[in-house]
């Protein structure tokens, strides 16, 4: 019967009790009167719990005093009010217990108290231990679980779309292909040879960029779906916001246009901004005091105001007549570069701000076709210092648009998705949201790979 620190943390647990903690050294200072100060970590809060070791312990010469950082240890003792400042209880120690050593403190790769995160992203397997990086994991958690919650309670059924797929649902060539040519389990030829004319899936296979195509399925049958699952894409850029594998909550609601879209993504985002803020305060209060000190005003602001709307010819207006000199020129037909989005939703909004009705000429071919025939009813959520966090729309629900939409080859490999206009189509809509930067939103993190425990990126799968 051991004590998470964060139980021991929150008063949880009677001043007088014993308590058995579990975890790892962040640091240790042992005083000239004969005592020496641990504090404890486990990852269950953002504070280590200091444990008070006197000099009467058997081992204290032989093990205590020879701790360090990283160190793994189980401390028994008693739970005592604490005269130290920035913590209220602390654990008078009656026994240590060192279960794992540090070979070399000199050499442990995150001994110093401060790093910078490039050099965390070369020690992807001990950041965890770093305060920020416990910070970032509990809040990914709590986000990926406000997430589910949200749909559960709503009656969505979470659909588990398939990582393998023969079908590019964006469009944009930038799939994985999953070779078979090296597998065990190839067809053999009479020989005993590989045949390596029978591909394993017996046609294309890829790592999916998005489960869309696959969920829409579900949701002209259970009517309120979502996937969550990893996602991967061959885009060949390094930018802090673009990772080659990455998250995303996909949920497809059925007899449903661009505007309940919209309606569901503000009302997801802002159930889950309430649940971190009650859930994660300790968390949160480090991310606004170290790394961003507007984040908890920002998820307020997300909470207490509708979002702002815009079409994209209005974006395009603003930008034009904005006076900022960009990059990329601005004209009606563009798609907006990060600079453009950064520009709607952190100077002329200050908020997040979702765009609809673009060009369709820019956008995929599921999004359905506007009265207008030159635009389509999609959406992107831009959120200042991000961008684009969410993209969305109204699907394409009659058969003749879509097919209009798609040249002969993707009407022969989409079959499957033209059969759900054939049989029992309705109005019916979907967002995707990068999990990671939604994470980033929340912590006020920079870069993607800080968002993600292992960071996959253009030269970087191994490790
Ligand atoms: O805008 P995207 O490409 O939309 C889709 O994939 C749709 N099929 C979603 C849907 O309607 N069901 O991607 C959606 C979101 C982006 O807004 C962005 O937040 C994130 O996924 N994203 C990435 N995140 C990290 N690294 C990348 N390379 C990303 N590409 C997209
Ligand atoms: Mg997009």
């Amino acid at each position: 019967q051991f004590t998470p620190v964060s139980a021991a943390l929150r008063g949880d647990i009677a001043i007088g009790a014993t308590v058995e903690v579990r975890g790892w050294l962040r640091s240790k200072r042992d005083s000239k009167a004969g005592i020496s100060f641990l504090a404890v970590h486990d990852g269950s809060a953002f504070d280590a719990i200091q444990a008070v070791v006197p000099s009467s312990l058997p081992n204290y010469g032989s093990e205590v005093l020879k701790l360090s950082t990283g160190c793994a240890v189980v401390v028994t003792g008693e739970l005592v009010a604490s005269q130290g400042k920035g913590q209220s209880v602390e654990i008078q120690a009656s026994a240590v217990e060192v279960v794992g050593w540090v070979d070399d403190a000199e050499a442990y790769p995150i001994a110093k108290k401060r790093h910078t995160f490039e050099y965390l992203r070369t020690q992807a397997h001990l950041r965890p231990r770093t305060n920020t990086f416990g910070a970032i994991t509990r809040v990914r958690t709590t986000l990926a679980n406000a997430i589910h919650n949200y749909f559960f309670e709503r009656g969505f059924h979470w659909i588990n779309t398939p990582i393998i797929t023969g079908s590019d649902c964006e469009g944009a060539g930038e799939l994985f292909r999953v070779s078979t040519l090296d597998a065990v389990n190839l067809p053999r030829g009479a020989d005993g040879q590989v045949d390596y004319s029978q591909d394993f899936f017996g046609g294309d296979a890829f790592l999916t960029v998005s489960g869309q195509l696959e969920v829409e399925s579900y949701c002209l049958a259970m009517s309120k779906v979502y996937t969550f699952g990893p996602t991967f894409r061959a885009e060949n850029s390094n930018t802090s916001r673009h990772l080659a594998e990455f998250w995303m909550v996909e949920p497809e609601i059925a007899f449903a246009d661009l505007g309940d879209n919209a309606d569901l993504a503000e009302d997801l985002l802002r159930h889950v901004f309430t649940r971190v803020l009650e859930e994660r305060e300790d968390d949160m209060a480090f991310f606004r005091q170290r790394i961003d000190d507007t984040v908890i005003d920002r998820l307020r602001g997300v909470i207490d105001n509708r979002f702002e709307r815009m079409d994209y010819s209005e974006a395009i207006r603003i930008l034009e007549n904005c006076g900022e000199s960009f990059e990329f020129p601005v004209r009606w037909g563009i798609d907006l570069a990060s600079e453009h989005e950064r520009y709607l939703s952190e100077r002329h909004i200050g908020r997040p701000v979702v765009v609809m009705n673009y060009p369709k000429d820019i956008k995929a071919f599921y999004m359905r076709l506007n009265d207008d025939g030159e635009t389509v009813a999609a959406m992107d959520v831009l959120a200042p210092g991000i961008g684009e966090i969410i993209g969305g729309s109204q699907r394409e629900e009659r058969l003749d648009v879509l097919d209009a939409r798609m040249d002969a080859h993707l009407r022969e490999e989409l079959w499957w998705y033209r059969d759900l206009r054939r049989y029992g189509t309705v109005p019916h809509a979907g967002f995707g949201l990068g999990f990671e930067r939604l994470l980033n939103y929340v912590t006020g993190m920079d870069n993607v790979r800080d968002a993600i425990p292992f960071p996959r990126t253009p030269g970087n799968a191994a490790f």
